[in-house]
């Protein structure tokens, strides 16, 4: 159990981002970061649009992370920190405070998305987690691009993270439902359950191909636009 005076520090630690300026600094450079990476991808949405008749995804999600998993993610990651140093913890060791999340219709749009995103000359790929050509062992499948990106403001320029996972819409009907479910404890048959999840997410990668495959044909069949 957690110590009762650890819990009382992260208390005053979340209380920062609500009372400090530095803080609510920190994450207005983050919503920023998030609204020039969403308006890239809507400015590729509109060219696909006219270009090839189609739209690359389906939506896209945003969301900061609470002060809360901040504090608690630089904590389970073993990260020490002070009132001073905090923001400069945040930044260097959390990738995910700023996250979108696309959904596209095919998988082919992913990685085309993914590719176009990275040529930009401003945008820096930090990492790259395929887990479509990789899937995690219990199933998942995504593909999640750790990003930077410059935030212009009165005082200069600062690079900012951004996480962005892509999925096409099956992957994400399956990951909202295993999120639904990984928080339940101490299932009698809990093995069962997660064999049962993973088949589920290999059905919905068969299907993802088949569907990529059928709109390849048409592609090729001439038809009409
Ligand atoms: P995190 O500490 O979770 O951010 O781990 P990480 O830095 O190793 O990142 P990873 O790429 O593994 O996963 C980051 C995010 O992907 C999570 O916060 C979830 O949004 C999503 N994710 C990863 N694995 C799963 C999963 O098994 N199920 C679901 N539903 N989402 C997942
Ligand atoms: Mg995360």
């Amino acid at each position: 159990m957690e110590d009762i005076l650890d819990i009382l520090e992260e208390t005053q630690y979340i209380k920062l981002f609500e009372t400090t300026k530095k803080y609510q600094e920190l994450m207005n450079r983050y919503r920023c970061a998030i609204m020039e990476v969403e308006t890239k991808l809507n400015v590729l949405n509109l060219e696909f649009s006219l270009q090839y008749d189609r739209n690359p995804f389906e939506s896209i999600e945003s969301r900061l992370k609470s002060p809360m998993s901040i504090i608690g993610k630089l904590k389970t990651k073993g990260i020490s920190f002070t009132e001073e140093t905090l923001g400069k913890a945040v930044e260097d060791n959390l990738y995910d405070v700023a996250g979108l999340r696309v959904v596209c219709a095919f998988q082919e749009d992913i990685y085309h998305l993914a590719d176009l995103l990275i040529r930009q000359d401003d945008i820096t790929l930090i990492r790259t987690k395929d887990y479509i050509k990789n899937p995690k062992p219990n199933g998942y499948r995504s593909l999640h691009l750790i990003l930077e990106i410059p935030v212009f403001l009165k005082e200069g320029k600062t690079m900012m993270k951004v996480e962005v996972q892509f999925r096409t819409i099956a992957m994400d009907f399956w990951a909202s439902v295993d999120h639904k479910l990984r928080y339940k404890k101490n299932m009698a048959n809990e093995e069962e359950i997660v064999e049962k999840l993973r088949r589920c997410a290999s059905v919905i990668a068969g299907l993802d191909n088949e569907m990529q495959q059928i709109r390849t044909m048409i592609e090729e069949s001439g038809a009409d636009k």
